[in-house]
């Protein structure tokens, strides 16, 4: 089983609307996939003997116990850390304690930056991917980025999204 987490402590930054269509495309693609949110059930951990091939756990942003708990168990688990962000300036306010956290609990080598609601190509785009290659910890970027779209505000599955998610995962699962 392959655990996927998107996790984040800024809001809005796409973490659950990325979970909600990887799985819609995984399943799309036939596989068994369960969706934990450790934003409304109190006892989240890395579920184990489920007849799931993924696992994907949105949360709730923020280093809740719970989360705390999810993130301590990637690092010997089959299992991704997703970290959407978007490219604002104060989306990098928190980024030195995001990693902080995840090199305490040694997965950063299993964390995958994504950018997401942004301009493919663009300064601000690169910047921001010089910042975390500036930081010199070995951070991994996607090369993909989530795009500005309007059905992925209202969860429709065109196929553009499809398209879209389905980058995404290949590149996330190669
Ligand atoms: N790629 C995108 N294009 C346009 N709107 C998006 C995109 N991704 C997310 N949104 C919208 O941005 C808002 C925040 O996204 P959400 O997935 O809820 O973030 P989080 O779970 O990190 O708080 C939602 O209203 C969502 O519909
Ligand atoms: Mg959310």
């Amino acid at each position: 089983m392959q655990h996927l987490i998107f996790f984040n402590t800024k809001g809005g930054s796409g973490k659950s609307t990325l979970c909600e269509y990887s799985a819609m495309e995984l399943q799309r693609l036939g596989h068994n996939v369960s969706v934990e949110n450790t934003d409304q059930q109190q006892h989240v951990t890395l579920i184990q003997n489920d007849a799931a091939d993924f696992c994907l756990y949105d949360t709730a942003g923020a280093f809740t116990h719970e989360n705390v708990k999810l993130l301590r168990a990637a690092r010997d688990a089959n299992s991704l850390i997703i970290v959407p962000m978007n490219t604002g300036k104060n989306d990098l306010k928190e980024l030195p304690f995001l990693v902080s956290k995840l090199v305490e609990y040694q997965v950063r080598e299993k964390t995958r930056f994504v950018f997401t609601k942004t301009r493919t190509k663009g300064r601000i785009l690169e910047s921001r991917r010089e910042t975390l290659v500036a930081a010199g910890l070995g951070l991994l970027t996607l090369i993909w980025v989530m795009p500005v779209l309007d059905d992925f505000t209202e969860m429709r599955q065109s196929a553009r999204t499809r398209n879209v998610i389905s980058t995404f995962l290949k590149e996330v699962l190669k």
